[in-house]
């Protein structure tokens, strides 16, 4: 006879909802059993090769018993000062190396532990509905409450903050915000982010910008960085992944900078919860952060070309879409107000072709699909044939 542990799980974990692409996984799993070959377009998991500048230093680093100790929980600091000389350069902006950088074991770590940082039982954090599910689920963790802001498709999807009820803004400490934008590819003017900042400086909130898609922007557009504003770092930090810029989504490598003060919250929780970044990943991200702007260019070419595939694709089934302008990602309404998840879990049945339904990253979601341009173009090309040919269409 076998025995096991009687132990419940943490009332914790009932609070958070699961991870959309667990489901996913699901789906695409009945339709391979059924002999579809499925063209998996769901998570944003880049698709390309880390550069091989990047894996050469990474095998020297390798190497170097230096590297093979814990890691300073700080972080290496050539590798802050990389990061430091990068926000120079692409943003005018000047950071302590010392104080005003800090090294995650990839962005998601960081922004999760922020909310363990500031955020105690019954404290608001604000963020756009839909966004990055671990923009909610620190907050969730820690025990704290949401306070969401609908991100419409009537105002380019960016949120009205002005929506936010008196009684949440009283019990509100932390705001997170994000663009260009996961999901919704949207972008904001600078403008956006002066009302922003100057919203989080009314209300004394510790505002985090996750600046994910820095790089993947399109047709000659440059998204801001929060910290070029004037008074920012007295307020924000800002977000950064190695992942999407230089495909290095396994290695687990981002950083956070801004505020001196909100920085050291921060670096608090790390130290009793992880060891920080294998050295030599520290390393080959510093040589990624000096690799010449061709690399960004190319990349950003490559992901054009696939987003102006998808958007044909669509068109040609009856969408009507401007193509984004950036990120990795196309973003559109779900045909005849289907719900996003029933859509699409009838395209994968009858497709092989996976989306992500857009209430994956919550209510303000319903209504919409995402389409993540992680193949190359001959396959999403082939995805719109299925689509077609299984005779879906988009009607209002
Ligand atoms: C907006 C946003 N922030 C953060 C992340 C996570 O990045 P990382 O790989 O650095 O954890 C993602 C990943 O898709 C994202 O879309």
């Amino acid at each position: 006879m076998t025995t096991t542990h009687t132990a419940a799980p943490a009332d914790r974990l009932g609070l958070i909802p699961p991870y959309a692409t667990a489901q996913l996984e699901i789906l695409r799993a009945h339709a391979e059993a059924k002999g579809l070959v499925c063209i998996d377009l769901g998570i944003g998991s880049p698709d390309q090769p880390t550069p091989p500048e990047v894996l050469e230093a990474m095998q020297r680093a390798v190497a170097d018993p230096a590297n093979h100790r814990y890691p300073n929980f700080k972080g290496k600091l050539a590798f802050r000062k990389a990061i430091a000389d990068w926000y120079g350069r692409r943003y005018g902006v000047e950071l302590d190396a010392e104080t005003e950088v800090l090294p995650l074991i990839g962005s998601k770590e960081g922004l999760a532990k922020l909310a363990m940082a500031f955020i105690n039982p019954g404290d608001v954090t604000i963020t756009p509905d839909p966004s990055y599910p671990v923009h909610h689920r620190g907050t969730l963790l820690a025990g704290g409450r949401l306070s969401l802001v609908q991100a419409r498709a009537e105002r380019d999807f960016l949120p009205d903050w002005s929506e936010i009820p008196q009684a949440d803004l009283e019990r509100a400490k932390l705001m997170f915000y994000n663009f260009p934008s996961n999901p919704t590819a949207a972008v904001a003017p600078r403008s956006f982010h002066e009302e922003t900042l100057d919203f989080a400086k009314r209300h004394g909130l510790v505002l985090a910008h996750d600046l994910a898609y820095a790089e993947l922007a399109f047709d000659g557009y440059r998204p801001t960085s929060l910290l070029e504003l004037p008074g920012a770092k007295n307020y924000a930090v800002e977000f950064h992944t190695m992942s999407k810029t230089y495909n290095m989504a396994g290695w687990r490598v981002g950083f956070v900078v801004g505020n001196a003060k909100i920085l050291h919250e921060l670096y608090r929780i790390k130290t009793n919860m992880d060891y920080g970044i294998f050295g030599a990943i520290q390393d080959a991200a510093t040589a990624a952060l000096a690799l010449p702007q061709k690399h960004a260019d190319d990349l950003i070419a490559l992901y054009q070309r696939r987003r102006d595939v998808v958007v044909a694709g669509l068109n040609r089934l009856g969408w009507n879409l401007t193509p984004p302008k950036a990120t990795m990602y196309v973003w559109a309404p779900v045909p005849g107000g289907a719900k996003a998840y029933d859509f699409v879990a009838d395209v994968i049945d009858r497709t092989g072709v996976v989306f992500t339904p857009g209430s994956g990253f919550g209510a303000g979601g319903e209504g919409f699909f995402r389409i993540s341009l992680v193949a190359p173009e001959a396959t999403l090309v082939e995805a719109f044939d299925r689509l077609d040919k299984a005779g879906i269409r988009f009607a209002p």
